[in-house]
């Protein structure tokens, strides 16, 4: 694992921007894995900024959401299909064609899983997957559990989640209580990972995804056995290394 302290948010935001560009420059036909969240905001921003002065491309890339919310339509504000929307899609060259967010709304949602499972494949797999981490440690929306899951699931969000969440929506009766995710092992399949965290909240689980043990109660645990990981980390979110 690298580990790359930075002084504050600008700073990990840019760092982490700066590591897609390099990757589109190595290969501009790039299939990226996104996250959404409050962390990655800074890091979309740069991205935005970056294509607005024609230092990169997203002409070729594919990109592949980690989660969305289960039955929560992509016109909601809160849906992760309109946030990718807002803060990067909407900006840039990407072609339609190739943006992939699980959809929350379908009716069949093993056909849903296993076709977003397929798709990824078929795409040569996750060049770089860009990952924020939960309070509890949980990665796209893979909850502390008994088991790692494979694939692309159905999961129940812990109470917590929906707590952390509820800041987004007017009441936490209505922030979603299932989500369609990535599973932990969709995720490690990725070529490379890059997990960012800023905050004190997150200094535990931080704490713990580097030194904790390797269990699927601390979902980013798992990241300690993946050969090119990267952890992009403010100066607070890493005050307990
Ligand atoms: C949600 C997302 C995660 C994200 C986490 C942390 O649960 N599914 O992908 O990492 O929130 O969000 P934030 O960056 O706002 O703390």
């Amino acid at each position: 694992m690298r580990i790359l302290v930075c002084k504050d948010y600008n700073e990990m935001s840019k760092k982490a921007a700066q590591m897609i560009a390099s990757q589109l420059t190595l290969k501009p036909d790039s299939v990226l894995g996104l996250a959404t969240g409050s962390t990655p905001i800074g890091m979309y921003k740069e991205l935005v900024s970056m294509y607005e002065e024609g230092l990169i491309d997203f002409s070729e890339v594919k990109t592949f959401n980690l989660d969305e919310y289960f039955e929560l339509p992509k016109s909601n504000e809160q849906s992760y299909d309109y946030f990718m929307r807002e803060n990067l899609f909407n900006h840039i060259n990407i072609k339609e064609e190739n943006i992939h967010i699980p959809n929350g709304m379908t009716d069949n949602i093993e056909k849903e899983c296993k076709n977003y499972d397929e798709a990824i494949k078929e795409a040569g797999g996750v060049d770089i997957q860009v990952l924020g981490i939960g309070h509890n440690a949980h990665i796209g929306f893979n909850e502390p559990t008994i088991n790692f899951e494979r694939g692309t699931h159905l999961v129940n969000l812990k109470e917590s989640t929906i707590e952390a969440n509820a800041r987004f929506f007017d009441s936490i009766d209505e922030v979603p209580k299932k989500a369609i995710t990535m599973g932990t092992g969709s995720i490690f399949k990725s070529k490379k990972i890059m997990l960012l965290a800023s905050g004190e909240g997150k200094a535990e689980a931080i704490y713990n995804t580097v030194y904790g043990k390797v269990l699927p109660e601390v979902p980013a645990s798992i990241l300690q056995f993946h050969n090119d990981i990267v952890l992009i980390l403010d100066k607070d979110s890493a005050s307990k290394l």
